[in-house]
């Protein structure tokens, strides 16, 4: 097997090519050093023919190639898309979608996920493919389906439906509690009587509009778990027939449909496929990379695919500019990522892929920009070695994530339709990129012990014992931040029969006596007040303008930091901070502008004691990677203009070799990197590794052998 050093490679399709190709892509890839490919992603349908007729030739040629030339494999189970001959003979595998409409064959990604063909045929699939690779070798890991997502309202769906009710309610009464059936006259007097909630059903408008946010809500567990059922049926078989073979899907980073904190348990090690909107998401890309990080308690990922150059499916796209792919590849790696893999290998000849972006053109060429800079970085990762790879993020601020949350405050009717969980979420940790603070991206029941500041906004469902963690991680001298419409609503979307914010009023000292929405252009400028209109760092003191949703606070111990500035609110708390026990909660109770959210942020980092390495540079992110031999320091430019910084430490700058002294300075041209290392020395007092450890407190799962 190769030496162990940051994967690189990624989908590889040669099925779709004549078979004269595939010793030139051998060649091209030992030019680009590319050592892991990505084989099976959609190969069903060319393997099985039918039922019972089986034939792998095509696959044992391009895996004994890939072998013989000393290839790594990332194998795909390839049920991703189901063959037409399945579909045709039984039509339970395809979905009945929101609307009540029965589908027909087409497409990809779209098996009901409770079919019971579905899950037949595609076990004995997978039993067979894995039992002839077992021995192969050179199988690193194991790539179940492809991109889980979307839904299924069909009657299997319905059946399995009502059976996780039956398992999570045990009866009628306490569902009927929980969705608060009294509402419209909606008792449920059989298990029969619940119907998917859909267009047809409970929703009007769409699927963010339902008359029981409890029933959608559950309905959205729901299709994550057995989406769950559908994937580890397959695992199921893999594990017993390839044991030592670690197994993972591809997420799709902050992906609303599915919980991925509900599905993290049964990946093997996470990975995500990393597709910007557009070249200005490097905050939203590294909040992704955090996220899929933080599903297995901080270790190390792999980024399953990224296009070199550009993507086909928007209406628009955009080709990556020269060094973009060079620099999101070493974001990657500088959260967390041990693999930077492309989506793929050589581009398409036909369908809807043919103008996405590949390693190999149309035209199989090797001088083309996006092969020669595929082929620098691959060089530039394999002259590091074995550096980087297994080392941890040294987080001392974490951010709550909550699809929860995400799905009650988004089908909430009232009191805004214009909140997006996702753009609060990205604006706070937004601020934590900006200045430059290593970030773990974590669920709400993750140990809050080892962090000095958490981050929760719209922390709108409270579930289980959360308030009380709260509570103990500020006594215990934690800073914790949340924001307008946290603490309102329970596990099952009922409101809590008390003050706002719910089990979250003490810890944060306020009481919220109303909450107002306006239009999106309607703005409530906050402002600083005494003290804190001194504090300026990192922009202006405000004021900054608020919007969607305004909390009317009122201060019970907690400390006035701003207030409102117009309406018959002026004057009162919009943002506050309680100081209690050792530590302080802060909440800030507008939609504040991102200037605000950055000073407030820089404002809970005072608090909280984190000194970031080169906060606030303007296009600059500076990120963390620490093991016991070494810590990391990655600086990417992500601006336009040349960044100067002084070195904040000594250490060997990895990519040109150079020896830095600490307060040396440091040049960035636009879309460059430094990856700087320092050895660490052992602690004399506690023999291990000096430096700060980060936390430990979620759990640590290996990356698998
Ligand atoms: C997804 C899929 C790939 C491919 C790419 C194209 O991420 O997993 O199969 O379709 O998109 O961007
Ligand atoms: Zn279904």
């Amino acid at each position: 097997m190769n030496e162990v050093k940051i994967r690189y490679g990624g989908d590889y399709n040669p099925e779709q090519w004549p078979v004269e190709v595939r010793e030139e892509d051998l060649r091209l890839f030992d030019k680009a050093s590319i050592e892991t490919l990505t084989v099976g992603v959609f190969s069903w349908g060319l393997l099985q023919r039918d039922e019972s007729t089986y034939d792998f030739a095509e696959l044992d040629d391009v895996l004994h190639r890939l072998r013989d030339a000393g290839k790594e494999v990332c194998l795909a189970t390839g049920t991703g898309a189901h063959p037409a001959w399945l579909a045709r003979k039984y039509p339970d595998v395809t979905r009945v979608d929101f609307e009540g409409r029965k589908h027909v064959y087409g497409q990809r990604h779209n098996a009901c996920p409770n079919s019971p063909s579905f899950r037949r045929f595609a076990t004995s699939y997978v039993e067979r493919l894995a039992q002839r690779y077992a021995d192969l070798g050179n199988v690193v890991a194991w790539h179940v389906g492809n991109e889980y997502g979307g839904a299924c309202y069909c009657e299997n769906c319905a059946a399995a439906f009502r059976v996780w009710l039956q398992r999570r309610y045990g009866t009628l009464e306490r569902l009927n509690d929980a969705w608060n059936t009294t509402f419209w006259s909606h008792t449920m007097y059989a298990w029969d009587d619940v119907v998917p909630p859909n267009a047809l059903s409970e929703h009007w408008r769409g699927p963010n509009h339902t008359a029981f946010q409890g029933i959608t809500l559950d309905y959205l567990r729901f299709t994550t778990d057995s989406m769950i059922e559908s994937y580890l049926a397959e695992k199921e078989v893999l594990n017993r027939t390839t044991p030592g073979i670690p197994v993972t899907t591809n997420f799709m980073g902050a992906y609303r449909p599915l919980d991925y904190h509900r599905w993290a348990p049964h990946l093997d090690f996470a990975s995500w496929d990393n597709y910007p909107p557009d070249a200005k998401s490097q905050d939203k890309m590294a909040l992704a990379h955090d996220l899929v990080r933080g599903l297995k308690g901080g270790a190390p990922f792999w980024l399953m695919e990224q296009t070199p150059s550009t993507t086909a499916s928007r209406d628009v796209n955009p080709v990556k500019r020269p060094g973009v792919m060079r620099l999101w590849s070493w974001q990657a790696v500088a959260h967390g990522a041990d693999a930077v893999l492309f989506f793929q290998m050589r581009q398409s000849r036909g369908a809807c892929e043919k103008y996405h972006g590949a390693v190999i053109d149309h035209s199989g060429r090797d001088d083309t920009r996006v092969f020669s800079e595929v082929s620098a970085l691959g060089a530039e990762l394999a002259a590091l070695r074995g550096e980087v790879v297994g080392a941890r993020t040294p987080a001392r601020a974490a951010l709550l994530f909550d699809w929860d949350s995400w799905w009650a405050v988004e089908i909430s009717d009232g009191p805004s339709r214009l909140v997006s969980y996702a753009d609060a979420a990205r604006r706070y940790y937004a601020a934590l990129h900006a200045a430059n603070v290593d970030v773990d991206v974590v669920p709400v029941d993750a140990g809050l012990d080892g962090y000095d500041l958490v981050v929760a906004p719209v922390l709108h469902v409270l579930k289980g014992d959360l308030p009380e963690r709260v509570e103990r991680f500020v006594a215990d001298g934690g800073t914790f931040l949340t924001t307008w419409l946290s603490g309102r609503v329970d596990e099952d979307d009922n409101a809590f029969l008390s003050d706002v914010p719910g089990p979250l009023a003490g810890v944060l000292g306020i009481r919220v006596t109303e909450t107002d929405a306006l239009p999106a252009e309607e703005v409530n400028p906050v402002r600083p007040v005494g003290d804190w209109a001194q504090a300026q760092a990192p922009g202006t003191a405000g004021p900054w303008p608020g919007n969607l949703v305004f909390d009317v606070v009122e201060a019970q111990g907690a400390e006035v930091v701003a207030e409102y500035t117009g309406d018959f609110y002026a004057g009162t708390p919009a943002v506050t901070r309680h100081a209690t026990g050792r530590g302080q909660a802060w909440y800030v109770a507008t939609n504040l502008d991102a200037d605000g959210v950055e000073w407030v942020v820089q404002r809970t980092l005072d608090d909280a004691g984190i000194r970031p390495p080169h906060a606030w540079v303007r296009g600059l992110e500076a990120a963390e990677r620490v093991r016991e031999d070494a810590r990391y320091l990655f600086l990417l430019n992500h601006g336009e203009e040349e960044v100067v910084v002084a070195a904040d430490r000594a250490g060997r700058s990895l990519l040109d070799g150079r020896e830095v002294a600490c307060g040396q300075e440091l040049r960035l041209a636009p879309r460059d990197v430094v990856v700087l290392r320092t050895p660490t020395t052992p602690d004399p007092l506690s023999g291990t590794a000096s430096g700060n450890s980060g936390h430990t407190g979620a759990v640590t799962a290996a990356e698998g052998e």
